[in-house]
């Protein structure tokens, strides 16, 4: 099965598809990968790296897509500025291709692909839940882009962020203000932090605040209480009272800000306007703005994408093409998405293209040619409401139950408790059952208090606890089989024992998603 690897003809993209070291990683797959002479150029990968890497690089797009199987690409196929060739014509009928393709946004292109009897997978389409963070390309996309966010800043910025104190004088440190704090959001800060400068970030859900604090940066709030979450974890639009508010937070804070990083988004709509042209006046002349939202109408008043302008002393930056600047760790890390992707779907032998998985489903834009976007939200919805309810685990499961229904598992074990002692008249037993309801009580305490991004670390706990009780429990099945303590210790060592093999099957999988 050939894999091709065309140029990009969007002006000025450097990345590419996929990188030597992901044509290797192909090659392992089963693949023969077919690259355009060129392509990994502008991202510092010549022609001969990825023949070493196992690739059979040829000259001209149109060859290429020609004889590929699939096409893997960046930027969704357009018209070439220079030869006027459309890439959509040279997918070869029943084709593949996998790229982004921004499907809601690109209905002439999904329909000409469509008539070509195309397959195509759109990585803009990915679904956010926990299995499919490997091949998440927003997500590799918008790390990359909050981190050169923070370079840019700092190029146009005229001090250090870091405060000094020298012979010559005493320089403060910079403050930034991190406004929308998703992925690109916490790159910025930990971008930010990393080169010395006080950090302060806002976001609309609350979920997030353990995460900027934990980044060392200082978490805002405004009065108005509202939770910004929305479904799959991506953030729901506000109300005007909260925006409003939001409004007269940053105007308040822009006096005392050197920098400002944007990166609010909700899902499907325009960027909400966040830094009003008040806060840019309020904010001393040589700061600097960057606004990751400028291709959707920027959170920034003046904002223009891809341009750099100067509002009131303040400059303004709206580049959109960020990832792009870092082109050599962009390529890689998307072309590693890909190859996810494609391990997934089976690799070179077994390659299909399998409506059955959720993550193939939801990234699939057309199936020979039949449209299957967008994607039935129902299956996927549930899974992103509960990404940390592992299966495998007792506890980790258990703990998924909601709040409401744990009523009654608590009174099932206090009943029976209770019935165990009616049974048995022996004060001995007496006092293991009030044992055994204590620690009940206790668990329940420390497990459901426990919150849910945290039950990754608690699994290794309970594990060892877990153990304990293997050895709690083999302890007693000394007496006679029907004693009631013989009874409880087989049901001991059997739940204990499944929590412990399950808890090394979901560890196991874990670390299988972060390996190379
Ligand atoms: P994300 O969805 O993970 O993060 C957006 C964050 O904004 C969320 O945490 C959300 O809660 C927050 N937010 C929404 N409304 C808000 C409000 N009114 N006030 C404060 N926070 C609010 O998105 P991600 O992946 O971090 O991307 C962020 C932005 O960066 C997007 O606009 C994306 O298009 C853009 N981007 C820009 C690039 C460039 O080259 N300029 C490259 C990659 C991404």
């Amino acid at each position: 099965m050939k894999i091709g690897v065309p140029q990009e003809v969007w002006p000025g993209e450097c990345r590419v598809a996929a990188s030597p070291a992901n044509v290797k990683r192909l090659g392992k797959m089963g693949f023969s990968v077919l690259v355009e002479s060129g392509a990994g150029a502008a991202a510092s990968f010549d022609d001969e790296t990825y023949r070493q890497a196992g690739a059979e690089v040829l000259d001209g797009a149109a060859a290429l897509w020609e004889q590929s199987d699939i096409v893997i690409k960046v930027r969704a196929p357009m018209k070439n500025p220079e030869t006027g060739v459309d890439e959509a014509d040279l997918l070869r009928e029943g084709g593949t291709l996998i790229s982004f393709i921004w499907p809601g946004q690109e209905e002439e292109l999904v329909k000409k692909l469509a008539t070509r009897k195309a397959t195509v997978l759109a990585m803009d389409c990915v679904p956010r839940i926990s299995r499919a963070q490997k091949l998440d390309a927003l997500s590799s996309m918008a790390n990359i882009a909050g981190y050169r966010a923070v370079l840019e800043a700092a190029h146009h910025f005229g001090s250090f962020f870091t405060g000094q104190m020298t012979a010559a004088g005493k320089v403060p440190p910079a403050k930034v203000l991190v406004v929308g704090a998703g992925v690109a959001g916490l790159a910025a800060i930990g971008a930010a932090k990393g080169l010395g400068a006080i950090v302060r970030a806002f976001d609309t859900r609350p979920a997030v605040e353990e995460q900027v604090q934990s980044m060392g940066a200082e978490f805002l709030t405004v009065k108005i209480e509202e939770d910004g979450t929305g479904s799959g974890g991506y953030a729901k639009q506000m109300s005007q009272a909260f925006i409003d508010a939001e409004h007269a937070l940053f105007e308040e804070l822009a006096q005392d800000i050197d920098i400002i990083i944007t990166t609010a988004l909700i899902p499907g709509r325009p960027a909400p306007l966040l830094i009003t042209e008040q806060a840019v006046k309020n904010m001393k002349p040589g700061s600097v703005i960057v606004d990751l939202a400028a291709e959707r109408g920027g959170n920034t008043a003046g904002a223009v994408a891809d341009q750099v302008v100067e509002s009131h002393g303040v400059k303004i930056i709206g580049y959109t093409d960020l990832p792009s600047r870092m082109a050599k760790v962009s390529s890689n890390l998307y072309g590693n998405n890909i190859c996810h992707l494609l391990d997934d779907m089976g690799g070179a032998e077994n390659y299909k293209v399998d409506e059955a998985d959720e993550v193939v489903r939801g990234t699939l834009v057309l199936n020979g040619g039949e449209m299957k976007w967008p994607a039935p939200v129902k299956k996927l919805a549930e899974e992103t409401k509960q990404p940390e309810a592992v299966p495998g685990n007792l506890v980790a499961a258990a703990a998924s139950i909601e709040k409401k229904d744990r009523g009654p598992l608590v009174l099932l074990l206090i009943g029976l408790a209770l019935i165990a002692v009616g049974w048995s008249g022996d004060t001995g037993f007496l006092h293991q059952v009030t044992v055994f309801v204590l620690s009940c009580f206790i668990g329940y305490q420390v497990i459901w208090n426990v919150s849910a991004s945290l039950h990754t670390p608690l699994m290794s706990v309970t594990n060892a606890i877990s153990g304990i009780i293997i050895v709690g429990g083999m302890l007693q099945l000394g007496g006679p089989l029907d004693s009631p303590a013989t009874i409880l210790g087989v049901i001991a060592v059997f739940f204990a024992t499944i929590n412990i093999a399950g808890g090394f099957l979901v560890t196991q999988r874990m670390l299988k998603m972060f390996q190379g």
